[in-house]
């Protein structure tokens, strides 16, 4: 019995579902019931009827699922898989923004921890922030943890006062403008296709920012034949899948998120076989950190 065999007789035994992110190896989002972007994937895990999720991804996703379906069994293959960039916040400064603030609403990107969340008021994905900040109530925003989402935020919601934290991801932090540049000139027929995690001064020379779901939507539908795409090399699977003519090329050659490479056939097996990996929120933070995903879920219809 192969591998993905076996986790297919357990996920049935236990009636388990198979969540992934774009961004974890091929062979993982293969064996998935579902594959996609945060958006997405938080959506689905409040649709799910089924008794356990493994979801292979990060801490921030598996701890979400949890929130949104406490009834449930949540398991993350590998509970070290975490996102640095959902530590980048200080709760202390959440407290002084919101005492030298009046008409603020705290927006926390999805890529936090559980704590980060309850203490704002809306969480938010890169498929939604602009939208959900847009229509917002209050005139000011404090966005955490991401400074290069929230100031492509700020940009396109120019009505609203945006203050920035200074957290980011490491991935998408370390390309440049220069590399991008080099990346064009290389192929000068590719369309740029930029995640908003990016640097501002890369966002400048994208021909489409978006989400991994926008990018992989955009590609397809796209009548170029060949891309440079700014984002977790993750993606290049469901894009080679879905454009069997196109061809993709990274900016540069370490462009992988190490955590959601983490994730392997061999640990989804093991925590179905010995339920390894568990994800526990204590009601406290739980009830807290639900208020702001639940309204994200509301705001996007
Ligand atoms: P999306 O899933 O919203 O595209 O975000 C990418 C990401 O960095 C997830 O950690
Ligand atoms: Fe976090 Fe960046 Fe990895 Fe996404 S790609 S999980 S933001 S470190």
């Amino acid at each position: 019995m192969t591998i993905s065999d076996q986790i297919n007789r357990l996920k049935e035994e236990k009636d388990a579902v198979i969540l992934a992110h774009y961004y974890v190896p091929s062979e993982v989002q293969d064996i998935a019931d579902y594959v996609g972007d945060s958006f997405y994937l938080s959506k689905v895990a409040t649709e799910l009827d089924c008794s356990a999720i493994v979801f292979a991804g990060v801490q921030f996703m598996g701890e979400s699922a949890k929130i949104l379906n406490p009834e449930k069994r949540v398991f993350m293959p590998d509970a070290s898989a975490d996102c640095p960039m959902a530590h980048m916040v200080d709760p202390g400064k959440i407290d002084s923004v919101r005492a030298e603030n009046d008409d603020l609403a705290v927006v926390c990107y999805i890529n936090s921890t559980a704590e980060t969340k309850t203490l704002s008021d809306v969480c938010v994905t890169s498929a939604n922030a602009v939208k959900i900040v847009q229509d917002l109530p209050q005139k000011n925003i404090f966005f955490v943890p991401d400074q290069h989402l929230g100031s492509f935020v700020a940009q396109q919601a120019p009505d609203k006062k945006v203050i920035l934290n200074d957290g980011f991801c490491p991935i998408h932090h370390q390309l440049t403008r220069e590399e991008v540049l080099k990346a064009k000139a290389e192929y000068p027929d590719a369309p740029f296709l930029a995640h908003p995690e990016c640097p501002a001064e890369v966002l400048a020379e994208a021909d489409y920012i978006g989400s991994t779901t926008g990018i992989i939507k955009h590609a397809t539908e796209s009548d170029a034949k060949e891309f440079i795409i700014g984002t977790a090399t993750g993606v290049f699977h469901d894009l080679e899948r879905k454009n069997p003519g196109k061809k993709f090329h990274a900016v540069i050659s370490r462009q992988t998120c190490p955590d959601m490479d983490k994730v392997s056939l061999e640990k989804i097996l093991d925590t179905l076989e010995n339920e390894t990996g568990e994800v526990f929120v204590s009601d406290e933070i739980r009830e807290k950190a639900l208020i702001p995903l639940e309204r994200m879920l509301e705001m996007s219809k």
